[in-house]
């Protein structure tokens, strides 16, 4: 019997994880079907209900019910309760478990797909919103020399680098405390580049040989790979192979198989 998936947002209609997993389950031979569902922003719950009372056997969830899955689920992978935030429900009929493969697609792309060593680099990482919690702790397990969280609001920035504080050299700070300091990566995790801006970085905090990475994905290039073009980055890279690599590590928690995610991000980049 097939099995069902899907995507759980609002909107949701723009979603590429559809296609992805119909990707790797074509690669892998995979029996299932992914769909999506616009959840309603009243009664996101009762939409997960019916989903399971269906048979329903896992969700990937997305903007703006990452913290309403952390909430719902039953058992959290440590991960997921680190970023305080759920993207991967599985449902069995040991109860819903919610981890959160985001982070991990971050690092996957930067370290398996571009060859970026995170060991022993600067790291700058901006924003202080449920898309750099998730990174933070699989980030930290690299052993960067120092991850620095710059946020608009700088308060927040140093409450969530308190919080890791026990996992690496990690300190917050706002943006304008970035002045004289200088990274071999800057990741964007604001939502800046939905209004087409970039957070106020000053112009010398990227190192020679620098790369910049924008979590974000558009057809265009993003206003911060722009910004890392403009200002001399080796790479540029924005968010496509970080979309995909959640969605291969979301795979692999519901079907025990990683699938390969090289040729299904060379797809979407020319699609
Ligand atoms: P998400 O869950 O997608 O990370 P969020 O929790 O709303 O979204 O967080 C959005 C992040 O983008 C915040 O860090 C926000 O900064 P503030 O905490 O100061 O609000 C940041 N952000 C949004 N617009 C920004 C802008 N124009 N410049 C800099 N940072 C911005």
């Amino acid at each position: 019997m097939t099995d069902e998936y899907a995507v759980i947002g609002n909107p949701i209609e723009h979603s590429k994880s559809p296609q992805i997993h119909a990707a790797f389950a074509r690669q892998t031979g995979q029996d299932i079907h992914y769909g999506f569902l616009l959840g309603d922003l009243e009664e996101f719950e009762a939409d997960v209900d019916q989903f399971v009372a269906n048979g329903g056997r896992g969700l990937n969830v997305t903007v703006p019910f990452k913290e309403r899955a952390f909430r719902y689920a039953d058992t959290l992978s440590g991960r997921a309760r680190e970023a305080g935030a759920v993207n991967t429900l599985t449902f069995s009929d040991g109860g819903v478990h919610g981890d959160n493969t985001d982070g991990a697609g971050l690092v996957r792309d930067l370290t398996c797909n571009h060859r970026f060593q995170i060991e022993g680099a600067r790291v700058l990482l901006l924003g202080a919103g449920g898309a750099v919690r998730g990174a933070l702790r699989p980030l930290l397990d690299e052993r960067p020399a120092a991850l620095v969280i710059a946020n608009r609001t700088a308060d927040k920035a140093l409450s969530l680098a308190a919080a890791s504080a026990a996992r690496g050299a990690v300190i917050g700070c706002g943006l304008d405390d970035l002045v004289g300091r200088e990274f071999d990566l800057i990741i964007n995790g604001t939502a800046a580049g939905l209004a087409a801006k970039v957070p106020a970085i000053p112009d010398e905090c990227l190192a020679d040989g620098g790369w910049t990475y924008d979590m974000l994905y558009a057809s265009e290039p993003t206003a911060f790979v722009s910004w890392g073009r403009a200002h001399g980055a080796v790479r540029a890279l924005d968010g496509l192979g970080m979309l995909v690599e959640q969605a291969a590590e979301s795979f692999l928690l519901w079907r025990g198989v990683m699938p390969e995610t090289a040729s299904v991000i060379a797809a979407l980049r020319t699609a």
